[in-house]
C-alpha cells in the first residue's frame, strides 16, 4: 500500500456549555460531541437494542469516521458505549465507514466500510468484519476486509454492506458506482459470512429500466415487510419529480420482489421515506417482537454548517420508526415506546373554530403534539413560534390536500417542502419537537416531515389559525 495517513486533529472533549445549550435534543440520539452521522449496525440483540453510529469524535466535519455505540431497552433512552470501531488499522484508518451488525455463532458481529485515502487523491474501499469479544459486547476485535475490492466495472465509491440471512445463506447488499457514474445497488451472497461472491447489480441507474437515477447509491437495506421486499437507499445526483426530491441529497424506498435464485429484484416506482428537509442513510432491523424499525441521520451531507457547532457538536439521529407496507405504499409510526416520554397534558378537544379565528398553547421546545382536525373548509396553519416571529410553519389545503412545511422563517437554510396527501378535508398530525428538531407524522404514517429548525429562545407558542372553519376533535400537547 503507498503512503497512507493518518488525519490529526485536535480531540473535542466535553460539549461546551451543555446545561445551557437550548439547542441540544433531549429525547433524540445525538453524539456528547463532533459531528454524528449514519445510524450503523442497528440490531436487538442480548436483551437489547444496539445502535451504533457515523461518529467523527474530532471535529464538527466529516473526517475520519468511528463507530459510536448506544445502547437502549426502549428504544428512546440510549446509553452512550465506548466507541465500537476507531479509524486505525491500515484498510479504515480514513474512516470506518458505515454498515451492517448481525450475530454469527452467538457473537455479535459488524459488517463496515473500510476507507482508505491514498496520498494521490486515490479511494480504497474495502468490506471489513468486526466482532464483539466481550460478554457486555463493547469490546471489538477486528477481523479485517473480507471482501478487498469493488467488482470489474465499478469504482471504489463501494461502501455500507447491510447483511441478513435468508434460507440459510448470508446475504448482502452494497452501494455502488460504476466506471460510468451510475449508481446501483450489488447483491452479494456468502455461507459463513466471510467469503462472499458477488451476484450483480440489483437495482438502480440503469438496472430495471431505470434511468436518471444519479451517480451513486448509499446505504442500501434490502427486508422483508408484509409480503413484500423493500430496499430503501439514499440515490446521489437525483432530479426533483414533482415535489420529490427536492433536497440536495434524498432518500426512498422501492417496493418489490427479490427472486434470490436469479438474484434479480422486480420493483415498482421509487417514492420518498421522509419529506422533510433533512433525512438521510435510513437504516432498519428486524426485532424479536416482528416488528421492523427504522433509524436515520437527521442530517444531509453538504449541509454541515449548524449554529450548534458553536457548541462543538452537530446532527442527530431520527426517533425510532415502526414501518409497515399497505397498498404499495410505506407507512412510518414512532415506536410506540414513546408514549411512555408523555409527561404533562395540555389542550383542547372537540371545538369549532369558526373563519378566521386561532388557538395557541405556550410551550417549551420539547414536546409531542397530536392534532385532529375535521371539516377543514380552507387552508389552515399551524405555527410554531418564538415571541411573535414564527419559525416553522405547517400549511394544509383542504381543496388540493397538499401539505408545506414552511421554514421560509427560520435562518437556516430557509425553503419549503410539499407534498399531495390522501385526506382531503380530515387531517391528522403527530408531532415531536425536540429543542431544533421537528418530526411530524401525518395521517396515522402515510408522510413524515423530518427537519432541523434553530429557535433564538427556549420557549415558544403553537398557534392553529384557521381560513373559514373546522372541528378540532383534539389539539393536545404532551411535554417531554
Ligand atoms: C452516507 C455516507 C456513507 C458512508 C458514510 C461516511 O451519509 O456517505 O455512504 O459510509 O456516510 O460517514
Amino acid at each position: 500500500m503507498t503512503s497512507l495517513e493518518l488525519c490529526s486533529q485536535s480531540e473535542l472533549s466535553v460539549p461546551k456549555q451543555s446545561h445551557t445549550d437550548h439547542l441540544r435534543p433531549r429525547f433524540h440520539l445525538t453524539a456528547p460531541y463532533g459531528l454524528i452521522n449514519d445510524p450503523n449496525g442497528f440490531i436487538e440483540y442480548d436483551g437489547q437494542f444496539h445502535l451504533f453510529f457515523q461518529w467523527n469524535p474530532n471535529a464538527c466535519e466529516h473526517g475520519a469516521k468511528y463507530w459510536g455505540h448506544s445502547t437502549s431497552q426502549d428504544l428512546f433512552n440510549w446509553t452512550l458505549q465506548p466507541d465500537a470501531l476507531k479509524p486505525d488499522h491500515s484498510y479504515d484508518q480514513h474512516g470506518c465507514y458505515s454498515g451492517s451488525a448481525f450475530v454469527l455463532d452467538d457473537q455479535l458481529h459488524l459488517f463496515y466500510t473500510g476507507n482508505v485515502k491514498t496520498s494521490d487523491g486515490t479511494r480504497l474501499s474495502t468490506q471489513c468484519l468486526a466482532k464483539a469479544t466481550d460478554e457486555s459486547n463493547q469490546q471489538f476485535t477486528k477481523l479485517g476486509p473480507v471482501i478487498e475490492k469493488h467488482p470489474e466495472g465499478y469504482t471504489a465509491h463501494f461502501r455500507d454492506p447491510k447483511i441478513w440471512s435468508h434460507d440459510g445463506l448470508w446475504y448482502c447488499v452494497i452501494g455502488a458506482q460504476t466506471t460510468e457514474e451510475l449508481g446501483q445497488v450489488l447483491l452479494y451472497r456468502s455461507e459463513d459470512a466471510h467469503n462472499w461472491q458477488f451476484l450483480g447489480p440489483i437495482a438502480g441507474n440503469k438496472i430495471n429500466d431505470v434511468s436518471g437515477f444519479g451517480y451513486m447509491f448509499e446505504c442500501p437495506d434490502l427486508f422483508h415487510l408484509g409480503n413484500s421486499d423493500v430496499l430503501i437507499g439514499c440515490p446521489q445526483g437525483i432530479e426533483p419529480d414533482g415535489f420529490h426530491f427536492e433536497s440536495k441529497h434524498n432518500n426512498g424506498y422501492f417496493i418489490g420482489k427479490l427472486d434470490y435464485a436469479s438474484a434479480t429484484y422486480s420493483h415498482g416506482s421509487f417514492k420518498p421515506l421522509d419529506q422533510g428537509f433533512e433525512f438521510y442513510a435510513p437504516q432498519t432491523t428486524g426485532a424479536s417482537d416482528g416488528r421492523r424499525l427504522l433509524s436515520a441521520w437527521i442530517g444531509i451531507p453538504d449541509e454541515d454548517e449548524q449554529p450548534t457547532t458553536d457548541n462543538d457538536w452537530i446532527h442527530a439521529l431520527s426517533l425510532v420508526r415502526e414501518l409497515t407496507v399497505r397498498n404499495g405504499k410505506m407507512y412510518q409510526l414512532p415506536a410506540r415506546e414513546h408514549a411512555r416520554l408523555r409527561g404533562q397534558e395540555s389542550g383542547f378537544e372537540d371545538i369549532q373554530l369558526s373563519s378566521e379565528s386561532n388557538i395557541s398553547i405556550e410551550s417549551k421546545h420539547c414536546f409531542e403534539l397530536l392534532l385532529d382536525v375535521e371539516q377543514i373548509a380552507s387552508e389552515f396553519t399551524l405555527k410554531l413560534a418564538d415571541e411573535g416571529d414564527s419559525w416553522v410553519a405547517l400549511r394544509y389545503d383542504p381543496q388540493t390536500s397538499i401539505m408545506t412545511l414552511d421554514r421560509t422563517q427560520n435562518s437556516y437554510l430557509p425553503g419549503m417542502r410539499k407534498c399531495q396527501l390522501s385526506s382531503g378535508e380530515k387531517l391528522s398530525l403527530q408531532v415531536f419537537f425536540d429543542q431544533s428538531i421537528i418530526e411530524i407524522f401525518v395521517n396515522h404514517g402515510e408522510e413524515v416531515f423530518t427537519s432541523r429548525v434553530f429557535p433564538t429562545s427556549n420557549q415558544s407558542k403553537i398557534t392553529l389559525e384557521t381560513g373559514k372553519s373546522c372541528i378540532i376533535r383534539s389539539f393536545v400537547k404532551y411535554d417531554y
